[in-house]
This record gives C-alpha cells, sequence and structure tokens, in this order.
C-alpha cells in the first residue's frame, strides 16, 4: 500500500527564526561561515571547506570561468556546467585554475617583430595592457621584454612600429626567478614600486606575472578559496552517463570537486558512478550527488559514499518538475528530515556528510534559515543568474535591465543527461524547465558582501558565531499565511526609494 504523508510539506517563506540569546562577544565582526564541502571523519578536518556557505548552480547560464573565479575570490565556489562537451567544460575548469591567485599565465604575448597596430588589437581583445614580449611571441617563450602603455603614445607613433624599438628590453625589467614564493614576489613590487613582477625560469623561459593589482586584490578578498598552489578551487558538474570519458579530463584540467548534476539523485545510476569514480581514484577525487528530498534517498547515497549530497526537487526558480512530472517536496520539510538522517548517520558512523541546499533560495534570509535547519551550504542559481559575472549578456526589456536565465531542463539547454533514466535516446523528451529573465544586480561581490552581513546579523541575533552552533541553537516557527502578510511593510502608502512621492 502507499505510505501516505498527510502533513504538508513547508518552504522557507513559512518559516522565521526566533531570536536567542545575544552575548556582548557575539558580533557580526567575530562570525564566521566556514563550512564543510566534503565529507570527513569525527575528529578530523574536512580536506575541502567553504569560507562562505555559498555555492553556484551546475547551470549553463550561472556557472562557467568568470563566475568560479570571482566567487572563490569571495568564498564559494561554483560548480561548472556539465551540459556541453567533456572538453569545453575541461577547457573552463584549467582557465579557473591558470588564473592562480598571484601567479598570472600570461595570455597577452606578442615577438619583438609584432607592431604597435598588434598591441592595440591584442589589448581591445584581452583587456589587459600589460603584454609580454618573448622570442617566439608564445605565453612560455624566452622572454626579451615588456610592453605596458608606458612604452607608447599610439597619436605620436606609426601603428607600424616594431615592438623591439620601444618596448622594455629585459636588460631593463627586473625579473624573478621561478620558484619564489608570492610573498617574496609582493616585496620586490613594493620595494621597485613596479606594476608587474615576470617570473621566469633558469633558461629565461616566462613563467607567470605577479601583478600589484592582484595583491591589493587578495587584500580586499580575505576569504578567498584557494588550494595548496594558491590556486582558486573549482567543481564541475557529471552525469551518471559518460562519467568514463568526463571524469578524466576534468580531473586532468584540475577540478577539485564533481558533483552528479540530476533532478532526482535516490538511483541506481548515482551508486554506479561514484562506485566508478571511487574504483579509479579511491578517495582522491571528491565527488557530491543529489538530489534527494527524505531520508532514504540520503542514506542510499551517503552509503554508496557521496562526499556531500544535495537536496531539492521541483523548488529552482525555473523549474517546473513538479507541475511536469508531480516529484517533489517543500524545500524547508526536505532539507530538516535530510538533516535529521545526516546527524544520525555521523552519530552512528562517525562519518559527518555534508548537505547542500540546492534550489528556491528566494531572499538572503532563506539563506540562514536553510543554515539553521541543518544545511552546510546552499546552491543558488537565480542569484548569481542576475550578476556581471553570469555568461550570458545584459538586455533591456521595457525599460528594464535583465539577464537571461534559463533552466538545465528547458529545451534550450537539452540537458537530457540530467534528467533521462536509464540509457535509452538521448534526448530530452519534455521541459522541466523554463526560459526566462532576472533583474540584473550588478557585481557579485557587492551582493555577496551584503548577502554574507544579513546572514552574520541574524546568526548573532540567535546569540551563534559559527554555522554548527546556529544548527544547535536556532529556534524556528512555522507562520500563519496572515503573519507572512503583517511581516512585509503594510497599512502606509511607501515613497519611492529616493524619498519622492509614487
Ligand atoms: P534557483 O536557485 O531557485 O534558481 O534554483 C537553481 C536550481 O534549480 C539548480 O541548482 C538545480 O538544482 C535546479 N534546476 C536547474 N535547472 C532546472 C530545470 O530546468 N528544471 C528543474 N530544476 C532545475
Amino acid at each position: 500500500m502507499a505510505i501516505y504523508i498527510n502533513e504538508p510539506a513547508h518552504t522557507f517563506n513559512e518559516y522565521l527564526l526566533i531570536p536567542g540569546y545575544t552575548p556582548t562577544s557575539c558580533v557580526p565582526d567575530k562570525v564566521s561561515l566556514k563550512t564543510p564541502l566534503v565529507k570527513f571523519k569525527k575528529g578530523e578536518e574536512p580536506e575541502i571547506s567553504l569560507n562562505i556557505p555559498m555555492v553556484s548552480a551546475i547551470m549553463q547560464a550561472v556557472s562557467g570561468e568568470e563566475m568560479a573565479i570571482e566567487l572563490a575570490k569571495n568564498g564559494g565556489i561554483s560548480f561548472i556546467y556539465g551540459s556541453q562537451t567533456a572538453e569545453d567544460e575541461a577547457a573552463m575548469i584549467a582557465k579557473v585554475k591558470a588564473k592562480k591567485a598571484g601567479f598570472v599565465f600570461s595570455d597577452s604575448n606578442l615577438s619583438p617583430e609584432n607592431t604597435l597596430a598588434d598591441i592595440l588589437a591584442l589589448k581591445a581583445k584581452t583587456g589587459h595592457s600589460t603584454v609580454a614580449i618573448t622570442e617566439d611571441g608564445t605565453s612560455n617563450g624566452k622572454l626579451v621584454g615588456i610592453v605596458s602603455s608606458r612604452d607608447y603614445r599610439v597619436s605620436r607613433m606609426n601603428p607600424n612600429e616594431k615592438i623591439a624599438n620601444f618596448m622594455t628590453p629585459l636588460a631593463k625589467l627586473i625579473t624573478a626567478k621561478y620558484g619564489i614564493t608570492l610573498s617574496e614576489a609582493n616585496d620586490i613590487i613594493w620595494e621597485n614600486k613596479l606594476n608587474s613582477l615576470p617570473v621566469v625560469h633558469e633558461d629565461g623561459k616566462l613563467h607567470a606575472f605577479v601583478f600589484r593589482k592582484d595583491y591589493d586584490s587578495h587584500k580586499e578578498n580575505p576569504n578567498e578559496l584557494l588550494d595548496d598552489q594558491k590556486r582558486f578551487i573549482v567543481g564541475a558538474g557529471i552525469n551518471s552517463r559518460d562519467y568514463a570519458e568526463r571524469v578524466p579530463k576534468l580531473v586532468d584540467a584540475g577540478a577539485d570537486v564533481l558533483c552528479i548534476d540530476s533532478s532526482e539523485g535516490y538511483s541506481e545510476w548515482q551508486k554506479i558512478t561514484i562506485e566508478w569514480i571511487r574504483k579509479h581514484y579511491g578517495d582522491k577525487v571528491k565527488v557530491g550527488a543529489g538530489n534527494v528530498v527524505d531520508r532514504e534517498g540520503f542514506l542510499f547515497l551517503a552509503k554508496a559514499g557521496a562526499d556531500f549530497i544535495k537536496v531539492g526537487i521541483g523548488g529552482g526558480s525555473i523549474c517546473i518538475t513538479r507541475e511536469t512530472k508531480g516529484i517533489g517536496r517543500g524545500q524547508a520539510t526536505a532539507l530538516i528530515e535530510v538533516c535529521q538522517a545526516r546527524d544520525e548517520y555521523y552519530e552512528e558512523t562517525g562519518i559527518y556528510v555534508p548537505v547542500c541546499s540546492d534550489g528556491g533560495i528566494v531572499y538572503d534570509h532563506h539563506i540562514t534559515l536553510a543554515l539553521a535547519m541543518g544545511a552546510d551550504f546552499v546552491m543558488l542559481g537565480r542569484y548569481f543568474a542576475r550578476f556581471d559575472e553570469s555568461p550570458t549578456p545584459k538586455r533591456t526589456i521595457n525599460g528594464s535591465i535583465v539577464k537571461e536565465y534559463w533552466g538545465e531542463g528547458s529545451n534550450r539547454a537539452r540537458n537530457w543527461a540530467r534528467y533521462d533514466l536509464g540509457v535509452g535516446e538521448q534526448k530530452l523528451h519534455f521541459e522541466e524547465g523554463v526560459d526566462s529573465y532576472v533583474p540584473y544586480a550588478g557585481p557579485l561581490k557587492e551582493n555577496v558582501d551584503k548577502t554574507i552581513a544579513k546572514i552574520k546579523a541574524t546568526m548573532c541575533n540567535c546569540g551563534a558565531i559559527t554555522i554548527p552552533e546556529l544548527q544547535d541553537k536556532a529556534k524556528l516557527t512555522l507562520v500563519s499565511a496572515t503573519s507572512i502578510v503583517e511581516g512585509g511593510a503594510h497599512d502606509v502608502i511607501r515613497k519611492e526609494k529616493d524619498g519622492s512621492d509614487r
């Protein structure tokens, strides 16, 4: 006989946090949002942690290399979308890993035989004003000089002027030897008032640059999430079909963590995928799995060996899975049940498997609610799609600036591997997502800083300065429909933001 759960499943909007006692020591500056990304044994540290509990969704309209770099700078990570060829996905990963924080591989290179016109064309293409001049014009050829905007005046010079005649030659450059640490490199930059420092190998071949502006950026981004080689940490989406071809390419490109991207994860396909990864890479390759919405789904994936488990079916802003297939569960109820199962599993086995709440975050405070309910981090699509760093262009619709945002289950993304079960025809049989616009919201950093400030303030209201403490102390209440109305501005005539009348 079918099982009936007669309690309705709830969403984040139906909950509020009740403040707890706040001691004077509990202030936002003291709050740490560090949180585990992958499973760990009791008494040990996770191999990868996040500095903020936010990751960007495995979606074409969200997680490309630009998003990945900017989010890692701010303490979270992106999962580069898997609905592209394994080669293209691996190339995106490689680009993120090449942008080593501090040591930057030169992507603007010419030879002394090139001309001023070539410099200007390259600058227009890359936006970078420092060009490495190498013997053969490649990024790791023998360094013979550099050209920066101080070396030429466009109005006074012939565009055909050879670079050899106006570059700053090697003899006049301060360079550093390969093997130098970032802090030594920064000391040289400061002592010599340089804007950039080329780092060269013994044989004179260019390795990378260290830029003064990146040092400043590191100071501005104390949450930067870096691997042991000071490269940005990045994740990659995979599916339960072509993992044997895709995973090796992503691992070779430097992906730090993988995630099986599926709309429904309580399936033997996911177990088979994890087993394949364990057989070929042991525990070295980290892989998250999901999505599930109940205790059974969680336990299945935890026992299968997933490094973290994602929760959420049908709650995504672009998602029509519930309408189309009649499966899913209110996100808050699903999360609470899964987190309880996670805690019991930890008690029993001593293995802590982080839980990610995926989809359905509308307001910033929904993130705090998810954390309080037990999530270790949240995955967001719509939220990040609105920023400069998402891969889609800005557009103006009816006078408003928007960005495009489409579901992986829409006809536009055609991510059949995320939705189709079995090994049948490789096509999307019906849509589970829509194509849409979201209001443009500016740069990631500005928005994430504001969101984080709100999370920290609420945590302090609950008397918590860490996420585990919040999970321990949180007191949550369901709210009635009328009290939701009471929660917004009501019974007043609101002024425009600038203080004027509407
Ligand atoms: P959002 O943050 O509410 O926009 O939700 C993003 C999440 O929705 C993703 O991380 C996926 O789990 C899920 N998702 C992405 N594309 C689709 C789709 O086409 N249909 C259903 N769910 C989707």
